[in-house]
Formats: C-alpha cells, structure tokens, sequence
C-alpha cells in the first residue's frame, strides 16, 4: 500500500507556483490576485478560506478576504460579486459554499465571470469540462487528478466508482475520469443515496472516490485487493483529547481499507491540501489569459 500523500505533492506545486511568481516579480509583471468571500461564521468554511488566503501569501499571490455578515442580503452580496467582476486587480475569486439558507446558491454562482471563476462551478465551465474546452476545472477533482498524474497511477480502462454526486465533487469527478483525456478514459459508475447494492459496485471497482461527507462510511468488506482509493469527506467530530476539540474523519475506514489498497489518500493530508493548490493554479492561469 502507498500513500497518496497530498501534503507532500501539494507543498512540491508550491515550490513550483512560488518560482513562476518570482520570475513575474522580476520581469515587472502583474502577481495574481485570489479574492475570498466568506458568507457568517461557519468553523469549517472559515478554516477553508483562511487555509486558501494563507496559502496565497505563503507562494507570493495577492490575496484579498472579504468577511461578510450571515445577515447580509442576497442583493448585496450580488453587488459584491459584480464589483469583483469588475475589479481589475482581482484575477479571480471564490464565494465559499455553503451560503446562509437565504440565498440562492446557484443565482450567486451564475453571476461570477467565468472568467474569474477559478472554483470553476459557472455553468460555461462546467460545460467547457464535458466537452473538453479550455477553461477552470473544479478544485478538488482537478487536485485528485493532479494525484493520479504525479504518482503515474494508470486510469486508462479502469473501472472507476464515484460515490456522491454533488455538484462540486461526485459529478464533475465521474465525468472527467471517463473523459477521452490522461488521467481518465475510466469507465465510471457514479452512485449515490438511491444506489441498490452498493457493496457489489464498489467490490468491482479498481478506483474508488468517496465525496459524501459520512465518516468511516467504506468499510473493508466493500473493497478490493488493489484498489486506489481517494476520499474526499472530511468530517469534524468532536474529540475532547484534542487541543481543537475535534478530529477530522474521511469517509473511509482508514484502517481496515488502507491495508487492501495499492494506493490510498489520507485524512487530513490527501484530497484537501491538493483542492488548494488547484485553486491557486487556476488564479495563475486566470491571470495569465487576461
Ligand atoms: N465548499 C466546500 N468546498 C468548496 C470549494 O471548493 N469552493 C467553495 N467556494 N466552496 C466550497
């Protein structure tokens, strides 16, 4: 069994984002520039954003966080967006999900440029991903991508399980691995909460990806000898040994599953650190095609 160690690979594309910043220093040209906008108090999303603002300052990006109330108005949030639209110094921006249940998720998303949109969730970028067009892929399969490129993990004619199918991981994800592209070329079942029989899908899979949010949820019995899995779920439960007051769970028994795989990510350590770097590679890209 390896580790997908995305701690490791993540902190090697700093190195390599933080040479490509140095080098526009030096030649006088623009740095780019990631603006957050965080939406109330939520732990997780605040731990999210900041780790994405930390992670510009630490490569040399410009960074702007932009904390609103959870009493905001949607209309004032649009506003926010529209400026960010037409701020030239911005090179791109996120709005981090989830949003206070007074706003329409999908209304905000719509009225990001695509241009700037380097969460990549605009419906012309999803688009562009499913018919193979330049543009921003999601952050978190972009970054599981990244994995499967770096560690030379073969993906062509593999069956690959996807389980979950939200918008911004399970579906994107089933639909770039079976993509006519390296990595992909998977042959994909995607499942989810109406799924009959699970267990005798992902007992067929070489690839799993689990992106549901329920820790411990692929227990050993549902996996193959040899199979690579990457979890995307990241869970906090409350833990009083610890100094935070809580541990972060996968949706993977680590320990049962870990010893059945050929490769597998960790939780912290694997998905979540390469779903940052993508965000920044894609500020990079965004910059670079003005
Ligand atoms: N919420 C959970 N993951 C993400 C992400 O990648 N981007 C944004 N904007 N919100 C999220």
């Amino acid at each position: 069994m390896q580790l997908l160690d995305g701690k490791a690979t993540s902190e090697a594309i700093r190195q390599e984002l933080m040479k490509a910043v140095q080098k526009r220093r030096e030649n006088g040209q623009k740095i780019p520039h990631l603006a957050a906008v965080i939406v109330g108090n939520d732990g997780g999303s605040l731990t999210y954003v900041g780790a994405k603002v930390r992670a510009c300052q630490e490569i040399g990006f410009d960074s702007t966080l932009i904390q609103l109330p959870e009493e905001l108005s949607e209309e004032a949030l649009l506003q926010k967006v529209e400026e960010l639209n037409n701020n030239p110094q911005i090179d791109g921006f996120i709005v981090q999900l989830p949003l206070p249940k007074h706003m329409d998720e999908k209304k905000v998303t719509l009225a990001i440029d695509p241009k700037k949109d380097v969460d990549g969730f605009h419906p012309l970028n999803l688009g562009n991903m499913v018919l193979d067009l330049p543009g921003f892929l999601p952050a978190t399969p972009a970054g599981m991508l990244e994995l499967f490129k770096r560690y030379n993990i073969e993906t062509s004619g593999k069956h690959c399980v996807v389980i979950g199918r939200s918008h911004i991981v399970g579906s994107p994800m089933s639909i770039m691995m079976g993509r006519n592209a390296s990595p992909g070329n998977c042959t994909v079942t995607l499942t989810h909460s109406r799924t009959k029989n699970l267990k005798e899908i992902t007992l067929q899979a070489d690839i799993i990806i689990t992106a549901i949010g329920k820790p411990g949820f692929l227990t050993a019995d549902m996996v193959k000898e040899g199979t690579v899995v990457m979890d995307v779920g990241i869970t906090r439960v409350a833990d009083a040994t610890r100094k935070s007051g809580y541990k972060l769970y996968g949706d993977v028994d680590f320990e049962n599953v870990a010893p059945k795989c050929s490769y597998i990510t960790p939780v912290p350590g694997g998905v979540g650190p390469m779903t940052i770097v993508s965000l920044m590679m894609n500020t990079l890209k965004a910059m670079e095609l003005k």
